[in-house]
């Protein structure tokens, strides 16, 4: 039959078919490949192949279900330190084992889809910030953060140069002043709220298992006011009296909203990954309450800007520029639609305010909340540290109040102090944001030198700086054996001291690196809390902000901040790990001073471990709920941080 005949040609013509195609994909992948190798090898820096990129995302989708198959097939010893990159979390869960393994500080990236130059050299890092035209930042990555319009995060070259002209501007030590002043504000708001409005009459707050979100309020609550000229509060605290403020203060919804400002704003930060990833007509029609309170989030907030936009033109409009405080806002619309335009040249559309308002509350608002939150927990965790940091807050403000504190008067002090200490070291081993994307410039091949080598790196090749591997290179910081782990170096602990150079005078005068030059300059520290005291890192070796022209404009605000909340917490207060998982209040108030360090010492064994689990989804944070539960006591009614010799 004519139909039988037929099918073992059609199956032989399909067969053939699919041969040509995936021979057709073979040679296309390999020759990808190929090309890619020689790109890679061109530049004369180490390479290693990737059968996939491990940053292309079906990659980041699937890896969680062939990792464990890849274990499986191919023995551990053989896999080791190729594999890593693969995993996730790789730079901050195994530092340096990585680049070790490849025999280079900057290893490039190689598989068919993709070729990137993996980098934690100092070296590589300052030369490639400082030269910003040769090697601007990879914005395709950043192309996610526009959904309001273009703004100073997500633009390069002239259009960068007019957003960070108008922006920059707020950013000057007078507004760093408010921001202070606001940040004790806060600080105290939070205080309050935590003790449950009974800051006066109770010893302890009970055991605390919302910090992270907590200290997200207070960063919210500091960037309304930094962002929008706004006094945002904590749940109990009182509205300011002007009815224009209150309005946007009040944690109910004002007419014509559903949700108050804060929420509004809060809710859009907190899911920024969802919106981005839930395509348009899915948040828009989906009736999960997830997509619903999401949807909200986004129309009430952009509600809100419109109506701002609209009362500040209004009030450039009638001239009346009196500004009390800070309001970033306020003056890009004062620098389009005020007599000050013709100067700046600024054309920011009304778009591109309202993208550049909302950009520096995603930029300046969980970075800074996680700096503050781990370095609370790290300050649990380490109680010698915490009373070294105590002693400082004492001698430089003793029992004033901290709403007395001054700016220009306490602010240097602070950040020569332990406070400054403790904030650099929290950056250091758990930076916000773990990488930083660059790229060659798309038109030219740009040269950098390495070790007195040249080394010419292709034109659009991209480049990313592992912070956490950077920041906690043996070859870039002076360092020391471990005393708690006895590992070779401590440089995956948290250890304020380091920042004071004559602890490590001794270790880094035996590195025979580059390290050793930069202190050197400075040795003989004899003095107290002067900046001359303080170790000053290799130029790209620490960089939470990044550095060059590109760098935070934020990093003063920030500092400052937490510059301001360290010493309100710490002049009255301790924060200790709870520990009811091993014994309850009344255990701990019979135990003995052994056995009280004994069960700190699993609380600490604790905290340890969920900081090593720390996940970077845009920044550097505990995921899924987990967190670190803690205690804020008065200061003498502590039960393990002031006695215990703990390490
Ligand atoms: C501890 C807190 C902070 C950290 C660790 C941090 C970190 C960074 C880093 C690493 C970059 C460079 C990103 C890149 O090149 O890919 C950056 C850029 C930026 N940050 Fe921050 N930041 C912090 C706080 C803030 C605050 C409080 C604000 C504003 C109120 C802010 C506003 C910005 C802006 C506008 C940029 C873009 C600058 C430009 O591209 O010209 N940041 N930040
Ligand atoms: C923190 O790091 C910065 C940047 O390297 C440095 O200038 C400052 O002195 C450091 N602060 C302390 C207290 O060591």
């Amino acid at each position: 039959m004519p139909a039988r005949q037929e099918e073992p040609k059609m199956v032989s013509t399909l067969l053939f078919a699919a041969g040509l195609v995936s021979a057709v994909a073979v040679y296309k992948y390999v020759s990808a490949l190929q090309r890619n190798i020689a790109l890679a090898r061109s530049t004369g820096l180490k390479y290693v192949v990737y059968p996939i990129h491990p940053l292309n995302n079906l990659w980041q989708l699937t890896a969680g279900l062939i990792l464990p198959l890849v274990y499986c097939v191919f023995p551990a010893s053989w896999l080791k330190g190729w594999i890593l990159p693969l995993q996730r979390e790789w730079s901050y869960r195994t530092n340096q084992e990585f680049f070790d393994w490849a025999g280079s500080e900057s290893v490039i990236i190689v598989a068919p889809d993709d070729v990137m130059l993996y980098t934690e050299s100092a070296e590589v890092i300052s030369q490639v910030t400082a030269r910003k035209e040769a090697f601007p930042k990879d914005i395709a990555r950043y192309g996610l953060l526009t959904f309001f319009g273009q703004n100073v995060v997500s633009t390069e070259a002239a259009v960068w140069r007019m957003h960070r002209r108008v922006t920059a501007p707020s950013f000057n030590e007078k507004n760093a002043a408010h921001t202070f002043a606001e940040a004790l504000k806060q600080t105290r708001g939070m205080l309050n709220y935590l003790f449950n409005w009974e800051l006066e009459t109770k010893d302890s707050t009970g055991t605390i298992r919302t910090l992270e979100h907590d200290t997200m309020v207070w960063a919210l609550n500091i960037i309304g006011y930094v962002g929008f000229g706004l006094r945002l509060i904590f749940p109990g605290e009182k509205l300011p009296d002007d009815p224009k403020l209150a309005k946007y203060g009040s944690l109910e919804a004002p007419p014509g909203y559903d949700l108050p400002f804060a929420q509004s704003l809060g809710t859009l930060l907190e899911r920024i990954v969802a919106i981005l990833l839930i395509p348009g007509w899915a948040l828009k029609t989906l009736p999960f309450e997830f997509t619903r309170m999401t949807r909200m989030a986004k129309d009430n907030y952009r509600k809100y800007m419109e109506e701002f936009l609209a009362v500040k033109k209004e009030e450039v409009r009638k001239g009346d520029h009196e500004r009390v405080g800070m309001d970033i806002m306020g003056e890009l619309v004062r620098s389009v639609y005020g007599e000050k335009d013709s100067k700046t040249g600024a054309k920011l559309t009304d778009d591109e305010i309202i993208s550049n308002a909302f950009i520096m509350t995603l930029a300046g608002h969980e970075t800074t909340a996680n700096v503050l939150h781990f370095t609370l927990v790290h300050l649990a965790t380490n109680p010698s540290a915490q009373r070294r940091l105590q002693k400082d807050v004492d001698e430089l403000l003793g029992d004033s109040d901290p709403l007395t504190w001054d700016y220009e008067r306490n602010i240097n002090a602070l950040l020569a102090s332990h406070i400054g200490a403790c904030v650099n070291e929290t950056m250091r081993v758990m930076p916000p944001v773990t990488v930083i994307p660059k790229i060659t410039s798309p038109s030219s091949p740009q040269s950098i030198s390495i070790k007195g080598q040249k080394h010419v790196l292709p034109a659009g090749l991209s480049i990313a700086f592992y912070l956490t591997s950077a920041h906690r290179n043996p070859n870039q910081w002076p360092t020391q054996p471990s005393k708690r782990t006895g590992k070779p170096t401590d440089l995956e602990e948290w250890l304020p001291d380091r920042w004071y150079r004559d602890t490590f005078k001794a270790a880094s005068a035996n590195t025979d690196d580059h390290g050793e030059d930069e202190t050197a300059d400075y040795g003989g520290y004899k003095g107290s809390d002067t900046s001359a005291a303080l170790y000053r890192p290799v130029r790209g070796s620490f960089l939470p902000f990044s550095d060059g022209p590109r760098s935070c404009l934020g990093r003063r605000l920030a500092v400052v901040e937490l510059a301001a909340a360290l010493p309100a917490i710490f002049q009255k207060y301790s924060v200790e790990l709870a520990v009811d998982e091993w014994a309850t209040d009344e255990e701990v108030a019979r135990m003995s001073v052994e056995e009280k360090r004994e069960v700190y010492a699993k609380a600490q064994e604790s905290s340890r471990a969920k900081i090593a689990a720390a996940t970077a989804i845009i920044t550097l944070k505990f995921q899924g709920g987990e967190h670190v539960p803690v205690r804020i006591v008065k200061r003498g009614k502590e039960r393990f941080v002031r006695d215990l010799e703990v390490v």
